[in-house]
């Protein structure tokens, strides 16, 4: 028995849920599918956490700090009448820990796991009940046939997930644990998928994967197809505007997939090709099996293809065993790859994985300084990328409203925000702008002309 039953609301059709995701863009969607689901089901989606009947913590477990801050966020769950809400635990921390969850935190009622969140329904019943309910069996794709289709939602830009857990067994990583096996989604079923975003107004899809680059399946007529035919058949369709995938990983990156940058409209001259650090020796303890060499070898076919292309990147420093010398050579690739924007990390110790064993950790005073320096040059290069396009035209996509009066914010083909006063436009128009100025973040852009959205 849960030993918070007595303070527990009861949960019912007609009660209100709310989902908040940490971690990569995998768990927003898993999120959003979660919240569908649970709409479906009849209950209503609430605006804050604290008028939630069941609050749904979407967690990460990639780095420690990620992992912990659960802990933090069931505490505050507690209301002034030391009440709490239904409390499930989704996502890589649920899958990791399991158990271990509600032994240290009693007030979680569910734990769930990432490929587990389609049986959500039966595990609020359970809980209900006053037991605990716990679920993180990895069942090979079934939780694509059991979610109801996609709602009509008007909006922008949506995120499709097309291929799920990864195979690569990178030695600093959780994901192959926490996410499972690598499977690709079948082509139907995304292409379905994809309709019915676009039916309700999306005009953006992100194709999503842990190694979406990796995805492959049979078409509609048996024919063998990898990521670059799956987005020509999205292209076909009506209304969708841009495409983008993420994350790929440079052994997958095929030349039909380069070739595809050159060749179909809307998929967006933007890619996400993590290198994780510049030295071969290190990039061989990680079990990357890429190296520096391959890695801007390809980087020079996909310039070659779209040479506009924005690259980013993602990067870890501190890795157990990085000399000084190691880094400089991350150093180096940053300048020899020239991103446009970034993401890095200092190398954290996870549980289960070969590198947290290593007896050659960094001490935490080098990973700051060396995080620091890579940032500068990172962020120099972001701002360069910027200021390159100052003054020039470009289209725009509108997501949001900006802060000030008659502003929105939308996104370039290269992902860069930019500002606009455009008091009769909406979220969700394609405007012409001209960049009027760069800032390290974000572009200041003015209306060309309106387009027909
Ligand atoms: N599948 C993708 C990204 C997975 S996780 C890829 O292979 O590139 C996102 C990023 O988190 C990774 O690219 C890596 O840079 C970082 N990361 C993963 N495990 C980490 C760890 N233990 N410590 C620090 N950063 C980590
Ligand atoms: Fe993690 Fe490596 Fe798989 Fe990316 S490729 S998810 S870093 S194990
Ligand atoms: Fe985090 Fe899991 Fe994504 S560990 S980064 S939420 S796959």
């Amino acid at each position: 028995m849960s030993t918070d039953s007595k303070t527990k609301k009861p949960l019912n059709s007609g009660k209100s849920y709310y989902v908040k995701s940490f971690g990569c863009q995998m768990n927003v969607y898993d999120g959003e599918r979660m919240g569908e689901m649970l709409s479906d089901q009849g209950m209503q989606a609430s605006e804050t956490r604290e008028d939630a009947d069941l609050v749904v913590l979407n967690t990460c477990h990639i780095r420690e700090k990620a992992a912990e801050k659960v802990y933090s966020d069931i505490g505050r769950l507690r209301r002034k009448d030391g009440s709490t809400p239904m409390i499930a635990v989704a996502g890589c921390v649920a899958q990791a820990e399991g158990q271990e969850i509600s032994r240290r935190a009693p007030s979680v009622d569910i734990v769930v796991g990432p490929q587990a969140y389609h049986r959500l329904p039966e595990l609020i019943n359970t809980a209900k009940t006053g037991h605990k309910a716990i679920d993180t069996d990895m069942p090979p794709n079934s939780k694509f046939d059991v979610l109801p289709s996609r709602p009509k939602q008007p909006r922008p830009s949506a995120f499709l997930t097309v291929q799920e857990g990864c195979d690569k067994f990178c030695t600093y990583c959780v994901v192959p644990y926490t996410r499972g096996a690598e499977i690709s989604r079948p082509w139907g079923e995304i292409v379905d998928e994809a309709k019915a975003l676009v039916d309700g107004g999306v005009k953006e899809i992100t194709l999503l994967g842990q190694n979406v680059n990796a995805w492959e399946s049979e078409d509609d007529k048996g024919h063998r197809q990898g990521l670059d035919g799956l987005i020509r058949a999205l292209d076909r369709i009506d209304g969708l505007e841009r495409i983008r995938y993420t994350t790929s990983h440079p052994n997958d990156m095929t030349q039909g997939l380069i070739d595809a940058h050159s060749n179909v409209a809307s998929l967006m001259p933007y890619l996400h090709l993590p290198v994780q650090s510049g030295s071969n020796r290190i990039l061989k303890a990680m079990n990357r099996s890429h190296t520096v060499e391959s890695y801007l070898e390809i980087l020079e076919r996909v310039r070659t293809a779209r040479p506009d292309i924005a690259l980013s990147g993602d990067f870890i420093v501190g890795f157990p065993g990085e000399s000084d010398e190691d880094f400089e050579a991350t150093l180096e690739v940053v300048r020899a790859a020239n991103y446009s924007q970034a993401f890095s990390f200092k190398y954290s110790p996870r549980p289960g994985t070969p590198a947290a064993d290593m007896d050659t950790q960094i001490a935490p005073e080098i990973m700051d300084e060396r995080l620091q320096r890579l940032q500068a040059l990172l962020n120099e290069q972001q701002f360069d990328f910027n200021r390159k396009l100052d003054g020039k035209n470009t289209r725009i996509l509108l997501e949001r409203q900006g802060k000030k009066d008659g502003q929105l914010v939308g996104k370039t083909p290269w992902l860069t925000s930019v500002h606009v006063i455009a008091p009769d436009a909406k979220i969700g128009d394609m405007l012409d702008v001209h960049i009027d100025s760069a800032g390290p973040n974000s572009l200041q852009g003015s209306l060309i002309r309106r387009k027909a959205a």
